[in-house]
């Protein structure tokens, strides 16, 4: 048996020295919104309620990960808060022994709802989806006139008292350009911090090439351009992905999540748990381990343990492969989890 008193077993250890930390949580595929960059207008085949892990089982699974040296969660969908009672997963979560750090990414347009209860149930931090500011463009994106609420949203959260907010602004040629300055003045105006992210080949729906990225280097020149000088604030081999800037006139931050002009598979730390139960020591691994067979056939803390590690044992050098290549994946970020 796991010795209950033992808190640590030796830590998740990958064959490149990668030590991982890091757990997101998928509660669900589906979503309020319909990204046309993640989702089909109609149609999605979304799982069914038994096929996705309950809490338990996702507790579970968290108390053999946080053992093995997991010590942050992010929770994530599709959209966690169309998931019901989400907040009481939140507060599972925040009680494991070991667990010091409880994230969510959500598309705010719940959070006027739930941020204060989130708050109670012991959440940490929020990541909110925000593309763009304007309602017509919102709803080209989403296929859904939500702009007023999700902008609600975050200003629920900041009123249900999350601190550090962050935004997370998804970055496509010919549909960014004009949104990263208002983007920037919003998110400096109230305080939040505004990440842009580069489109990842997530490729479910085939929107994805080359072409569409648009990169951190043009982000930045638009923002030098427009709003003046920047510099670098992370230290180089920081762990963190995002490499932040700041304005030199000392009106703010922003951060550049450089996924693919940038990989920073190098010093990734992160597992994924799908809504399924299926665990990813990627999100472009081409396998995944059944955590879910696992939790419902039976299967001991130990036996989760060597699942949890034969995934880690088998992660590739980046982006899913060992020659640094994307992988090539017909999945999209809602069926795997941001
Ligand atoms: N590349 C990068 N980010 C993506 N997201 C969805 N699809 C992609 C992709 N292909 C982002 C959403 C949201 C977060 C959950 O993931 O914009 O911010
Ligand atoms: Fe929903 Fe996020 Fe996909 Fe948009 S990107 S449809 S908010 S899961």
């Amino acid at each position: 048996m796991l010795n209950p008193e033992r808190r640590t077993l030796s830590p998740l250890t990958d064959r490149f020295g990668r030590v991982h930390t890091d757990l997101r949580i998928s509660v669900t595929d589906r979503c309020n919104l319909r990204c046309y960059y993640c989702m089909p207008a109609e149609g999605v085949q979304f799982h069914c309620h038994d096929d996705i892990l309950s809490y338990e089982e996702i507790e579970r699974f968290v108390q053999v990960a946080a053992r093995l040296g997991i010590r942050r969660l992010r929770v994530t969908g599709g959209e966690p808060l169309v998931r019901k009672q989400v907040t009481r997963l939140v507060e599972m979560l925040a009680s494991v022994p070991g667990i010091d750090d409880l994230a969510m990414t959500t598309n705010g347009i719940l959070l006027t709802q739930y941020a204060a209860a989130l708050r109670a149930a012991g959440l940490d931090r929020l990541n909110i989806s925000l593309d763009t500011l304007s309602r017509a463009k919102f709803r080209r994106i989403t296929r859904r006139d939500e702009l007023p609420r999700v902008l609600e949203g975050i200003a629920a959260a900041q009123r249900a008292g999350f601190e550090r907010i962050k935004l997370n602004a998804l970055a496509i040629r010919d549909l960014s350009e004009d949104e990263i300055v208002p983007l920037t003045r919003f998110a400096r105006e109230r305080d939040l911090l505004l990440r842009f992210i580069e489109f990842m080949p997530l490729d479910a729906v085939g929107r994805w090439n080359n072409h569409w990225v648009l990169s951190g280097e043009e982000i930045l020149e638009i923002l030098s351009r427009d709003l003046g000088p920047l510099e670098p604030v992370c230290p180089a081999g920081s762990a963190a992905p995002a490499s932040e800037y700041r304005f030199l006139d000392g009106g703010g931050w922003i951060g550049l999540i450089r996924s693919v002009t940038r990989p920073f598979c190098e010093r990734c730390d992160r597992l994924r748990l799908s809504c399924d139960g299926k665990l990813h020591n990627c999100l472009f691994s081409t396998r995944q381990w059944d955590a879910r067979k696992l939790l419902r056939s039976g299967g001991t803390p130990e036996q989760l343990a060597e699942l949890i590690r034969a995934a880690v044992g088998a992660k590739k050098k980046a982006r899913g492969t060992d020659n640094g290549e994307f992988a090539p994946i017909d999945r999209s970020m809602y069926q795997i989890g941001g």
